[in-house]
């Protein structure tokens, strides 16, 4: 077969060796060749429509595309760093497989606006594939919720023990985030969803030709309007980066917390084994490898959001070759997210909750100490007094070693005479937790309403 170049007419000298392997997109691109084949017979159904080939050429290129993308399939396709990306490639072999019609492809189209194409086409679904995961992991999250109502855990501030609060509340509360991370993607999807083919190189073209009728044949929902952004805009693919920058922030915070809570001083969860691994040194180890991982890929894609930022800035119009360096961080972020989202949603789901444990830790460090403070208050002492009663009752325990439910009635009216009796139905673990009842707070009843929410929104 001719491994001449398209270019080669205006040309004198080959292509150099090594500057062939550097211009060469193909090593990376090669995975959207599905997307270059269905815009390429939508195109080709377009230019027969229009009479701008005939019916029966439009035929042989499609039939033609249709075997290519089987021979691909198949791994029968052997793709040529000479043909320097996804889209020479494949147009290269349809010439040879059917002769100089398929030629005739090209017409009325570029490489500029067929790039913009495939990777619009190509990161729709990615987005749909994101958003699968991240249902799964809002699952996961929510089936741990629905089996752990009563367990009590500490909530911390400084990662001080602060207030006890419901595990399940801590778990909404990433089912909360990633439900936004899902409505930004939706975004993504919405905004990406115009079909930029007709700007040909950057002025559009001279042939008659219906591009609207190639959007609704690919499922868009409508068309770029001016031909100079079409082929610039890059905005879809940093904003799926940036989207997907504040969903990997959320599973690194969240990765942080499995790893902490698997330590041997917390002790709060149990990881399975399938997602950790020991020490070739310390027999008793076991190390919470997934979360650690995921709080470390984190960097990469943040990186690869600054990388697409700084590759578009200051670029003039239109199309620039710098632009194919957009791939390889859009690719490895999907890949990034993807992964992350899909093991995440299985080790949520397999982690064992130590009920006790949290129980234990929500009892120290003096949780209770702002309902004594708020019970205070009601009684009619203003607020910041009764900050200052409860801290020294609070010194008061940890000079003496006792925890706020332990002290006598004497004790607590040492510091307060307002206090009586029923004091000690406000300082349990369980009265804490309950007493905040307004919508969006830890209360049993506040967190039934929110996951039974959930739920319905889910299947509704
Ligand atoms: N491989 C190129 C890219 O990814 C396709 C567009 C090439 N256009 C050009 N004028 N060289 O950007």
């Amino acid at each position: 077969m001719s491994q001449e170049k398209p270019w080669a007419g205006r040309f004198t000298q080959p292509t150099d060796k090594f500057v062939e392997e550097f211009t060469a997109s193909i090593g990376f691109d090669k995975r959207m060749y599905h997307y270059d084949i269905q815009g390429s017979i939508a195109h080709a159904r377009m230019l027969a429509k229009q009479g701008i080939i005939s019916k029966d050429e439009a035929q042989t290129i499609m039939a033609g595309l249709e075997s290519i993308l089987t021979d691909i399939e198949k791994g029968a396709f052997e793709f040529k760093v000479s043909l320097e990306d996804i889209h020479m490639n494949i147009e290269a072999r349809l010439i040879e497989r059917i002769g100089p019609v398929g030629g005739k492809l090209h017409t009325a189209r570029s490489r500029n606006d067929q790039v913009a194409l495939d990777v619009r086409l190509y990161l729709r679904d990615e987005v749909k594939a994101v958003l699968a995961y991240l249902d799964a992991l809002q699952e996961s999250l929510l089936a741990q919720a629905e089996a752990n109502l009563a367990v009590i855990m500490p909530g911390f501030t400084h990662l001080q023990t602060a207030q006890p609060i419901l595990f399940s509340h801590h778990m909404l509360a990433y089912y909360e985030m990633f439900k936004r991370d899902a409505g930004r993607m939706q975004d993504v999807a919405k905004r990406l969803n115009f079909m930029p083919l007709g700007a040909g190189a950057l002025a559009g073209t001279t042939f008659p030709i219906d591009r609207e009728f190639v959007a609704e044949q690919l499922g868009f929902a409508g068309v770029t309007r001016n031909s100079l952004d079409s082929v610039s805009d890059r905005d879809f693919a940093l904003e799926f980066c940036g989207a997907a920058s504040i969903l990997m922030m959320h599973l690194s915070r969240l990765s942080e917390e499995l790893i902490l809570w698997s330590t041997a001083d917390f002790r709060f969860i149990d990881l399975s084994d399938a997602f950790c691994t020991g020490s070739s040194i310390m027999p008793q180890k076991k190390n919470p490898d997934v979360p650690e991982l995921v709080r470390g890929k984190t960097g990469r894609v943040y990186g690869n959001l600054i990388s697409l930022l700084t590759l578009m800035k200051a670029l003039p119009l239109a199309y620039n070759k710098d632009m194919q360096e957009d791939k390889e961080p859009l690719f490895d972020t999907i890949d990034t997210v993807k992964g992350s989202l899909k093991i995440f949603a299985e080790m949520i789901a397999q982690m064992k909750v130590r009920a006790e444990e949290m129980r234990l830790a929500a009892a120290r460090g003096f949780s209770t100490a702002t309902d004594v403070a708020d019970y205070v208050v009601r009684k009619g002492i203003p607020f910041r007094n009764a900050h200052e009663i409860v801290g020294k009752t609070v010194r008061y325990c940890i000079e003496t070693g006792k925890d706020i439910p332990e002290l006598t009635l004497d004790e607590f009216r040492e510091f307060s005479e307002v206090i009586e009796a029923d004091i000690y139905d406000f300082v349990t673990l369980e009265a804490s937790v309950n007493a905040r009842c307004a919508t969006g707070g830890t209360a049993r009843v506040a967190v039934e309403r929110e996951l039974a929410r959930a739920r319905a929104e889910r299947q509704g």
